[in-house]
């Protein structure tokens, strides 16, 4: 393998305590360290309120760390660093779903704008949402507000795209559909990804490296590598290299004791 370089970013010691209205400290995550280098595709699976989301939300510069640091390698050009999907889609109720999509391009001052609405239109129809362009988010279901919002993650080139479940609310054929296109779109742009999800084989099929992190109050366990070839294709699932590592995710994952039973 070829020497990877320097990370594009560095969490040190990374933990949060969040501050709870009673005065009392809720544990999200305990200190955790990670490299994450230019260019891979990342992803990060645990159990429900291990601390992906307080993660993500950290690495995006959202909520600040309790204790330890993130670092984030200077760009040469202007380019915006980070762009995020959130877990649940967060639109502007009052703007039209074109409008929602630009939102970045808008407060970013990208220009000039009539290029990113091709772009933009472009993705609409890319996540399956031609023709709703000027509908507004109450008009659309929960999962097609879910494909605006990654519609607007992709509308400008961010070096890292941070994606928290962007596909959970998801039917499986649009969400399969959707892994290759992103897959597509990550090997075109050369961005770095990192991608939370509670799909074992989804990470497996999209990954470089897999974080698998503990139960709650949650920490890196341990980071699997995937050397499975790209490009990668969904009849890739049937492979036996590819059965062999979502199992020993899926080993990790199991609560302690569960395997004894079996
Ligand atoms: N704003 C907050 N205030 C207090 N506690 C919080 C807050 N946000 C999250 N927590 C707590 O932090 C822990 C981690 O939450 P987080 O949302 O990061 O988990 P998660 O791994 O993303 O879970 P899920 O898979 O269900 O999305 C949970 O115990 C949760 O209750
Ligand atoms: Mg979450």
């Amino acid at each position: 393998m070829t020497d990877p370089g320097p990370p594009i970013m560095q969490l040190v010691g990374v933990g949060k305590t969040y501050q709870t209205r009673d005065g009392k400290g809720v544990v999200a995550l305990t200190p955790s360290t990670l490299d994450i280098q230019a260019g891979e595709f990342l992803s990060i699976v645990g159990p429900s309120g291990c601390g992906k989301t307080t993660l993500l939300n950290m690495m995006a510069g959202l909520i600040a760390p309790s204790s330890g640091s993130i670092q984030i390698a200077q760009s040469a050009g202007t380019a915006p660093r980070i762009g995020l999907v959130f877990q649940r889609p967060v639109l502007l109720p009052w703007r039209r779903v074109i409008d929602n999509v630009l939102l970045p391009v808008e407060v970013m001052g990208l220009a000039p704008p009539e290029a990113y609405r091709a772009r933009a239109l472009e993705l609409l129809a890319m996540v399956g949402l031609e023709g709703f362009a000027n509908a507004y988010p109450s008009e659309l279901s929960g999962g097609m507000q879910q494909r605006v919002s990654i519609a607007r993650s992709l509308v400008y080139d961010s070096a890292v795209l941070l994606m928290d479940e962007p596909f959970a609310a998801l039917d499986a054929m649009t969400r399969e559909e959707l892994n290759l296109e992103l897959l597509r779109i990550w090997k075109m742009t050369g961005r770095t990804i990192v991608f939370v999800t509670h799909n074992i084989p989804e990470a497996v099929l999209l990954s470089d490296r897999i974080v698998v992190m503990t139960p709650r109050p949650g920490q890196v366990r341990e980071i699997v590598p995937v050397p499975l070839p790209r490009p990668r294709a969904l009849s890739l699932m049937g492979d036996p290299d590819f059965g062999a590592i979502a199992d020993r995710i899926r080993g990790m994952l199991r609560p302690a004791g569960a395997a004894l039973a079996a």
